[in-house]
């Protein structure tokens, strides 16, 4: 089972998520639990404090080494043996992919440590931290929301959370290419009509046309992952072919 803390000053951002859906399911079979620790409960000082003035002058405020260290290591003493990732949310880090989810899905504890509208104490990235995870170029308020995000997306991997182990072979970022359309009853909504090729029956033609709408919508929205991945002497040609017709249209 996969253990997974989270360290923050705003524990009840966590519950809606960890309480819902797939998260809940997950937790209720067995394959991870949570664990969403206060770390202003660690601080030493009278006060309860967790950030300080930065050394040197300046604006804003900077999270103590102290609280983190301390609720760091005892999650790990918690936890007995092994050695878990500690994983800082940050603009700084390694901008997250789907490569990276499928990693973290094999480890056996995570620990995410969450920061609000403050900086670090440089100290905690340097001896304390083991991976640093930006969830793409944008700034949050906090970290929070960036670890949910790692969260889902490495949760919803764990074995038997999905319940259909196929469902995530075929995920967009997992093939490397984007998914096919998908359609369900009716045929015919108000005029709007479903290929013809998906009501024929014929399973080699549906998996053809599935394939090659996958690689047209590839081409068109994210070309860039084309470059990335090694397609079937098949797969290039439909690419080809979609290139020419879009050239022609040009
Ligand atoms: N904290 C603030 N912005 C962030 C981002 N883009 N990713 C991860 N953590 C963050």
């Amino acid at each position: 089972m996969m253990k997974i803390d989270v360290l923050t000053l705003f524990p009840e951002m966590f519950t809606g998520i960890f309480g819902s859906s797939i998260l809940k399911k997950a937790r209720e079979q067995g394959a991870v639990t949570y664990n969403i620790v206060n770390f202003r409960d660690y601080a030493e000082n009278k006060h309860k404090t967790v950030d300080d003035y930065p050394y040197g002058g300046g604006a804003g405020m900077v999270l103590k080494p102290q609280p983190i260290f301390d609720a760091v290591s005892d999650l790990k003493e918690k936890a007995g043996s092994g050695s878990p990732r500690v994983i800082l949310l940050c603009p700084q880090g390694k901008t997250f992919n789907q490569k990276m989810a499928e990693e973290l899905a094999g480890e056996e504890h995570l620990i995410f440590v969450c920061g609000h509208y403050e900086g670090y104490d440089e100290r905690i990235r340097k001896y304390l931290i083991t991976d640093e995870i930006s969830i793409g170029d944008y700034v949050l308020t906090g970290g929070e929301l960036a670890a949910m995000v790692v969260i889902d997306s490495v949760v919803r991997l764990l074995p038997g959370v999905l319940g259909n182990e196929e469902s995530h072979r075929k995920d967009s970022f997992s093939t490397g290419l984007l998914e096919h359309p998908h359609y369900t009853r009716p045929a015919d909504f108000r005029g709007m009509k479903v290929p013809d090729v998906l009501l024929s029956g014929n399973h080699r033609l549906i998996e053809e046309w599935r394939e090659k709408e996958s690689i047209k919508r590839t081409l068109e929205r994210r070309p860039d992952l084309l470059e990335k991945i090694e397609l079937t002497e098949q797969q290039k040609k439909w690419l080809e072919e979609l290139r020419k017709e879009k050239k022609s249209l040009e």
